[in-house]
């Protein structure tokens, strides 16, 4: 069975869509297009304009006119944490066609869109809506030892950055949107958002329900096109105040060297090969938690549990348990009903994908489950376990974003510390063990953003989340995202 498709995605995916600039829909001005295809067959999805540095320079001045000038900055903070919550309304009004929109675009299974990354991005809206009532500073008693005497009022402001440019990725489209947007809106920013050129099409109708929810023209403006011109216009622009980014480590580098120009604000959140460690006493669960950590969304996910560490008595029975996980994963289109795992986003990351594979295999390891491209037609891959891999090899070292796991076992908690921490990544880890005690004196010990014990790919909008080492820079969600979207400002008067 397949679901039935909405009137208004059909109508989304058989009319070009335009850029989102100062509240109107209007072509690129270069008037070129592009087309993003639909992963399960090659096949042209739907057709977008092709923003480019002209286009990006109208939506930043749209964005710095609506927040130097526009009623944005003038409206309280309960109307401003009012039309947020509406935003997370309107998506949960719209969840089926979002869901619809997201599964033919990414195409990921339209009942895990619908299940997760819809619901999760209304919840991300509701939850900063509830910010923008409670951005304070504090009073401070100042000494001023080198003027006796003298008596002080200080106190600190928390104001916005201004004009936020955010470049983000086409595994979770919608999602990434409502994690930038959400934090950059409480607190009073104005946006430039560049979805990614693989995924415009929930950006696009994000746009839309944003309107319809009543934030001002020119506070959000949605420019779709490709990284290398739109993405680095954005990036360089000098009247972009902030920039938020989440992607390739390789562009991230890049993201840094474009923000000199302006010393403009950075926040980054990069690659991963996240450990998922599996001791003797962890319950049977484990199992299943270790193929979902890998397995879910394809496993093009940034924290996905892509190194997978079994002590020794359990190796085998891990191992075989997840490659006959992998090897039961319906395999289809998004929409289709059955479908348990879709295509990978691009051609491009299937061959990035099978091309980890091959040189896996090259290398001496063994593929337990999996190991190759799935049938000819659209960007399938197997779900994969491999092992006899060493701590050299590629599939080891680097982020391959797709569903493949790299498994091997170790011997004691004194050792596996160090081996999960032999990454130059840091965002996610899990732990798997029924002891309560050595659960937390390991976590302590991993040098990443998030650790999961007894679960894994958990996230939540009150959960702060990002990496250490080269993950990134700062958090995303929780009040702690909320230091990356203002700046602080002290106030001192002599009494
Ligand atoms: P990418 O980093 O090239 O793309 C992410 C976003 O950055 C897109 O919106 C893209 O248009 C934009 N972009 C690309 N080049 C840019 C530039 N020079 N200046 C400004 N913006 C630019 O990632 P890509 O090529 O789609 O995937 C490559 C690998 O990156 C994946 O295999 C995966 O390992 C990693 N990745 C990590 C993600 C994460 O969540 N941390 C998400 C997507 C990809
Ligand atoms: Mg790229």
């Amino acid at each position: 069975m397949t679901v039935t498709v909405d009137k208004n995605v059909e109508e989304f995916t058989t009319t070009a869509r335009q850029l989102f600039i100062d509240g109107q829909w209007v072509p690129a001005a270069s008037g070129k297009t592009f087309q993003t295809p639909d992963p399960a067959t090659g096949e042209t999805l739907a057709h977008v304009a092709e923003g480019d540095a002209e286009d990006i320079d109208r939506a930043v001045r749209a964005a710095r006119k609506a927040f130097d000038d526009g009623p944005w900055g003038r409206i309280t903070p309960s109307e401003r944490g009012k039309i947020i919550w509406r935003i997370g309304d309107l998506i949960l009004e719209h969840a089926d066609e979002l869901a619809q929109l997201e599964s033919l675009d990414n195409g990921k299974p339209f009942a895990a869109a619908r299940a997760g990354d819809i619901p999760a991005s209304a919840d991300l809206f509701h939850y900063m809506a509830g910010w923008a009532t409670k951005i304070e500073g504090n009073t401070i008693n100042i000494s001023a030892p080198y003027l006796p005497g003298a008596n002080f009022h200080t106190y600190t402001l928390r104001e916005p950055v201004g004009v936020v440019g955010q470049i983000i990725p086409w595994n979770f489209p919608l999602m990434m949107a409502a994690w930038k947007l959400g934090p950059a809106l409480t607190t009073g920013n104005t946006v430039v958002l560049k979805p990614a050129e693989q995924t415009p099409l929930t950006a696009l109708r994000l746009a839309e329900l944003i309107a319809e929810a009543g934030v001002p023209d020119g506070v959000v403006n949605v420019v779709t096109g490709f990284g290398e011109t739109a993405g680095a216009a954005l990036a360089a622009h000098d009247l972009v105040d902030k920039i938020a980014f989440t992607g390739s480590t390789e562009v991230g580098r890049l993201i840094v060297q474009a923000a000199t120009g302006n010393l403009k604000r950075v926040s980054l959140e990069l690659g991963g090969k996240s450990p998922n460690i599996v001791f003797n006493d962890a319950s049977p669960q484990a199992v299943e938690g270790a193929a979902n950590a890998i397995f879910f969304n394809h496993g093009q996910n940034c924290v996905a549990g892509s190194r997978l560490f079994v002590q020794q008595d359990r190796f085998d029975e891990v191992v075989e348990g997840v490659a006959r996980i992998a090897s039961s994963i319906r395999l289809g289109p998004g929409l289709d009903e059955d479908t348990e795992m879709g295509p990978l986003v691009s051609d491009e990351q299937l061959r990035r994908v099978t091309g980890y594979l091959e040189s896996g295999k090259n290398e001496g390891a063994t593929a337990v489950s999996g190991g190759g491209r799935h049938g000819d037609k659209g960007y399938f891959v197997q779900p994969t376990v491999l092992t006899n891999t060493r701590p050299e090899m590629k599939v080891v070292r680097e982020e391959i974003f797709g569903p493949v796991v790299v498994a091997a076992p170790f011997q004691s908690l004194d050792e596996i510390a160090a081996i999960a921490n032999d990454t130059p990544y840091g965002l996610g880890a899990g732990i798997w063990t029924q002891d309560i005690s050595k659960a937390h004196a390991l976590a302590k010990k991993i040098r990443a953003g998030t650790v999961w014990i007894n679960c894994y790919n958990v996230t939540d909008a009150a959960q702060p989340f990002g990496g250490f080492k080269q993950s990134g820079w700062g958090r995303e969600m929780g009040h702690e995202v909320l230091e990356a979207y203002t700046e602080v400002k002290a106030v001192t008067a002599q009494l």
